[in-house]
């Protein structure tokens, strides 16, 4: 056999384990081994890699890819180790946008080494997908990390003819990428790359920061598609194989995101979702004037001390007061005095896929505890207490129950069907879509406010002095 076979056997065994890897990613239990078999079938790729012939007789290249990779590496596993799990988003945004970006840029720099003698229509055809897809995945991402990070509004930006502009830019785009097939003319191929920039910005202005999580994972599509690109370009397997799997990960990712949000992909990315601000409550704060009850720690620790079910949901404030470890504090003394105790996790609930799953394995919650919405919804009329921990959207009933709401449709945990609810949150504010939770205004509910680690940590007095 020779080298070459060996460097594709190795790849096909990588791209097994990059397969594995998303099967393990499926579910909690599995999902840290599933990441480590990627991540290392992904290293002793890029490992191999270096053991091509070609790649060997460069040597300038070789050191310039060392350099880079070590500037990388240096960058980006402090990045990744320090990040706080709120901001998880913009970080997967922003590698994201250079994976985008760095396909972009391999699709020219080998249409630049081909362009002297026009390459074939099929090879200009796979530069123009890379660097058109790649572009819009870059420019998109950045102005994704930059909503999330706050340093611009999150809200979505509309101004007038916006889709007519858009139109305009996308035809534009198409007649260059049809000049530069038909030519392999070098300047309309750069004025390509640099329209698909502008549409990446334009394209992710409208769209509210609520639902740039979803974008992400698109665009996170569209750079596995990029990359795919310049497999074919390349002429590497392994890229293709690599880029083809994040690019069908992330569009089933993106439609499972839309679904539990109880909303179309076009929805998503079209309606400008969050421009306004529908509940009374205000986001500033304000309190409506309806009457709410509000308990203290002591009368909701005997409350939960003597019930016999529990069901906590935990949401999006949750990680924002790091309270995770608390929560569990909780449960755990729950149920050393005999309550049955589960999590309820809703596929939305905080700010990522997984976010409530991974903010509980920190605080090492045992995975039988935690019950997806459609296992634990047909036990919420059973439970005594309903304890949501941070979380408003996601078990408003208005998602049932009021035609025209901008949450209509979504599935919801049903909180409203236990005995009790108790809410832990700081004020009336609405959550992420920004609307108004009747369920907070409900007679059987109880409100503690105050910061999620605090309100726990009276209540895990409370439920020891109960
Ligand atoms: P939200 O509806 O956003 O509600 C979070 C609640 O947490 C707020 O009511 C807030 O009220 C409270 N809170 C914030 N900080 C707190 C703290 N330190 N202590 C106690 N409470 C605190 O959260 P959810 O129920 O998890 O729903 C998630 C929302 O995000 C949904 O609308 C969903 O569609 C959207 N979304 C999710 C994803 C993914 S993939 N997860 C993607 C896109 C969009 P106060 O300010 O009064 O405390």
């Amino acid at each position: 056999m020779t080298l070459n076979t060996w460097i594709d056997l190795v790849y096909l065994l990588a791209a097994i384990g990059f397969i594995l890897a998303l099967k393990g990613l499926s579910s909690p239990k599995h999902a840290r081994n599933g990441n480590l078999l990627g991540a290392a079938a992904a290293a002793v790729a890029i490992g191999f890699t270096f053991a091509y012939p070609e790649v060997r007789a460069h040597t300038l290249n070789l050191v310039l890819t060392l350099v880079a990779m070590a500037i990388g590496a240096a960058i980006a596993v402090p990045a990744a180790r320090m990040v706080k799990m709120t901001a998880m988003p913009q970080m997967v945004a922003i590698f994201n946008g250079v994976g985008g970006g760095a396909a972009a840029l391999i699709s020219i720099v080998v249409f630049l080494l081909e362009a002297p003698g026009k390459p074939a229509v099929y090879r200009i055809a796979e530069v123009l997908f890379g660097v058109l897809v790649g572009s819009v995945s870059f420019s998109g991402s950045a102005i994704a990390f930059a909503k999330l990070q706050e340093l611009m509004t999150g809200r979505p930006i509309t101004y007038p003819a916006q889709q007519a502009i858009n139109a305009v830019v996308g035809v534009t785009i198409v007649a260059l990428a049809v000049g530069t097939l038909v030519t392999g003319n070098v300047p309309l191929l750069v004025a390509t790359a640099v329209l698909s920039l502008v549409l990446g910005v334009i394209f992710v202005l409208p769209i509210g920061g609520a639902d740039v999580p979803v974008l992400i994972s698109l665009l996170n599509s569209f750079t596995g598609l990029a990359v795919a690109a310049s497999g074919f370009t390349l002429n590497n397997n392994l890229l293709i194989i690599a880029g083809t799997l994040v690019g069908a990960s992330g569009i089933l990712l993106t439609r499972m995101m839309s679904k539990a949000m109880g909303r179309s992909l076009a929805n998503v990315l079209f309606s400008a979702f969050g421009s306004v601000v529908t509940a009374a409550g205000g986001a500033d704060g304000s309190a409506e004037s309806r009457p709410v009850k509000a308990g203290t720690p002591e009368d909701i620790g005997v409350l939960l001390a003597y019930a016999r079910k529990v069901v906590i949901i935990p949401g999006y404030g949750l990680a924002v007061a790091q309270a995770q470890h608390t929560a569990r504090e909780l449960a755990d003394l729950l149920m050393e005095r005999g309550v049955e105790v589960f999590y309820a996790i809703h596929p939305v609930a905080g700010r990522m896929p997984g976010h409530m799953n991974v903010l509980l394995a920190e605080a090492n919650v045992p995975y039988d505890e935690l019950k997806e919405m459609d296992e634990a919804n047909p036990e919420m009329s059973t439970a005594d207490v309903a304890l949501v921990i941070g979380a408003n959207d996601t078990v408003n009933p208005a998602a049932k129950n009021t035609p025209g709401s901008p949450i209509y449709g979504m599935p919801i945990i049903n909180a409203d069907d236990a005995e009790n609810i108790v809410f832990l949150k700081r004020s009336m504010r609405p959550g992420f879509a920004g609307i108004d939770n009747e369920l907070l205004f409900d007679e059987k509910t109880t409100l503690l406010f105050g910061d999620a680690k605090d309100t726990l940590a009276k209540l895990v007095a409370a439920v020891k002095d109960a």
